[in-house]
């Protein structure tokens, strides 16, 4: 299982999540990541940020099939707002996960500090999070089953990582 890297800094250990469009995966998983930060106590400890390589759909919401896939789930997806990502952000976060290997590909190439998001995911490490754009339902909910599951995994090495 990959480790997250040690803090750069002894502020919030800041953790940036990049996809494609910045309306489905990475939302999703920055949702869900900061619903698990929240519950482990670590709200103060943490910042979560999601962008998307492209900036077709900067400023808008989450896709509405990722947010109602989120909202059946408990979680709250009205707050996000698709934003692009920018180079400086491997300089700027502790950790940047890529949706899948050309989102990593775009944003430079893994270093310690960059990687793909299910680098960390417990059952099958080292995939990628699938585009569900052009795509069913079903591929939401399978997005939102990679994404718990792997975010569980953040969380708990964050909270060994900071304690
Ligand atoms: P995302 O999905 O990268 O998971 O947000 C996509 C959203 C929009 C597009 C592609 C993928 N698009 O081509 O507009």
């Amino acid at each position: 299982m990959a480790q997250i890297p040690a803090p750069r800094t002894s502020g919030r250990y800041a953790v940036a999540l990049v996809c494609l469009g910045n309306i489905c995966r990475s939302p999703m998983a920055d949702v869900v990541l900061s619903a698990r930060v929240e519950e482990a106590g670590l709200a103060d400890r943490v910042s979560i940020a999601s962008s998307g390589t492209g900036d077709w759909h900067v400023g808008q919401p989450m896709d509405r099939r990722a947010a109602a896939t989120l909202t059946a789930a408990g979680y709250d997806a009205s707050r996000h707002r698709a934003q692009q990502y920018a180079p400086t952000w491997r300089d700027e976060f502790d950790l940047v996960l890529a949706m899948d290997g050309q989102n990593l590909v775009d944003i430079g190439g893994a270093d310690d500090r960059v990687r793909l998001f299910r680098d960390f995911d417990p059952r099958e490490p080292g995939g990628e999070v699938p585009d569900p754009y052009y795509g069913g339902d079903a591929g939401f909910e399978e997005v939102l089953t990679m994404v718990e599951r792997t975010a569980a995994t953040i969380v708990a090495q964050l909270g060994l990582e900071l304690e």
